[in-house]
C-alpha cells in the first residue's frame, strides 16, 4: 500500500546489501512512496551484493562509497545532487560491522585495530556523512537524517561485543549533530532501534537464533520485521514527523520496556 508520503522527497540510501539488509527494504518501501534515491554502498560489497537489482526495481542509480572514506562521500554527495537535480529531503545510514563479532573475539580480548576499524565503520561514519552534507549544504530545509541502532547502548548484551559501544557512540553523535543540523538548517536526525533481524550483520553476532527467538518472546508486539523498520523510517522522512529530533526510537515490539513476559517465565516456574 502507498500513501504517498514521499512524493517529490531526494535522498540517499546506504547499506543495501542483499534483500534481507534494512536499508533494501527501506529502498523499496521509499520507492513505492514516490521518494527517488541514490544507492550506496561499500565497493567492495557492491561486488558481492545484488544491488543492481534493487537499482533496477526503483529506478535508482548506484555510487560505490566507503563511508569512511571523506573523499567517497563528498564524491557521493555531489553526485547524488546532480543525479537527483537538487538538495536532499532524506538520508538513511544503514551501517555497521565489527571485525571482533565477525572473527569471534571476545569483549574481553579486544583486537584494538578491529576495534577501532569497527568504531570508524559503524559510528564515526555517521558523524563523517552528517558534516560532508552539512558543508556542501546539500540536505533542504526540513529534511530528515537517520541512522540505525540497537539496545545494546543501553543495556548490556553480553555477544553484541563491542557493537555495543559503535551504537552508544553512533546515538551520541545523532544528538550532537542533530543539534547543529537543527538550528543551523532544520534539518532533522533520529536513530531508530530496532529488534533483531535476520540479516547478513544481524546473523554474524554469537548466538543469534536462540536471542531473535527470546527477543520475540519477551516483545507484547513481537520483533519488528525489516519491513517494519523501513515503513517506520518512511515515517520520519516524511513531512509528518517534522519537530522529532535528537531522539532514539525503539522499533522493537516492546521489549525495551519489559522486565519479563508470561512466555518467557514459563521457562522458569516449576510446576
Ligand atoms: N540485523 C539486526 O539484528 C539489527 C538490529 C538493530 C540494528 N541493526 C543495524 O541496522 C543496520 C543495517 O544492518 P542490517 O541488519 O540490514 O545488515 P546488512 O549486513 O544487510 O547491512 C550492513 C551494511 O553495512 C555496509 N557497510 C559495511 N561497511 C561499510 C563501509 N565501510 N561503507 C559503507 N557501507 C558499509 C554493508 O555493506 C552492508 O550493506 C546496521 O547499522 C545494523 O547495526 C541491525
Amino acid at each position: 500500500m502507498s500513501y504517498n508520503l514521499l512524493k517529490g522527497k531526494r535522498g540517499i540510501i546506504f547499506g543495501a546489501l542483499d534483500p534481507n539488509s534494512i536499508a533494501w527494504k527501506t529502498a523499496e518501501r521509499v520507492h513505492e512512496e514516490g521518494g527517488t534515491f541514490v544507492l550506496t554502498n561499500a565497493p567492495i560489497a557492491m561486488r558481492m551484493g545484488q544491488i543492481n537489482e534493487l537499482a533496477e526495481k526503483t529506478g535508482s542509480q548506484i555510487i560505490p562509497a566507503d563511508a569512511t572514506s571523506i573523499e567517497d562521500l563528498e564524491n557521493l554527495v555531489a553526485q547524488s545532487m546532480e543525479i537527483l537535480g537538487g538538495k536532499l529531503d532524506f538520508v538513511l545510514h544503514s551501517i555497521g560491522m565489527s571485525i571482533n563479532v565477525r572473527k569471534g573475539k571476545h569483549y574481553t580480548d579486544q583486537n584494538y585495530e578491529w576495534t577501532q576499524k569497527g568504531t570508524d565503520v559503524s559510528a564515526m561514519s555517521f558523524h563523517k556523512v552528517m558534516q560532508t552534507l552539512y558543508k556542501a549544504d546539500a540536505m533542504n530545509e526540513w529534511g530528515s537524517i537517520v541512522a540505525l541502532t540497537y539496545m545494546a547502548a543501553q543495556r548490556v548484551f553480553p555477544d553484541y561485543n563491542d557493537m555495543a559501544d559503535n551504537k552508544a557512540y553512533l546515538e551520541s553523535i545523532a544528538r550532537s549533530f542533530g543539534y547543529f543540523f537543527g538550528k543551523d538548517k532544520k534539518v532533522r536526525v533520529n536513530t531508530i532501534s530496532q529488534s533483531p533481524t535476520p540479516t547478513t550483520a544481524g546473523q554474524g553476532v554469537k548466538g543469534f537464533d536462540g536471542f531473535i527467538a527470546y527477543a520475540d518472546r519477551m516483545s507484547p508486539l513481537g520483533n519488528a520485521t525489516a519491513l517494519d523498520c523501513a515503513n517506520y523510517t518512511v515515517t520520519l522522512f516524511s513531512d509528518l514527523t517534522k519537530r522529532v529530533t535528537l531522539q532514539n526510537l525503539f522499533n522493537d515490539g516492546g521489549f525495551s520496556n519489559m522486565g519479563v513476559s508470561d512466555s518467557v517465565m514459563a521457562e522458569f516456574v516449576k510446576e
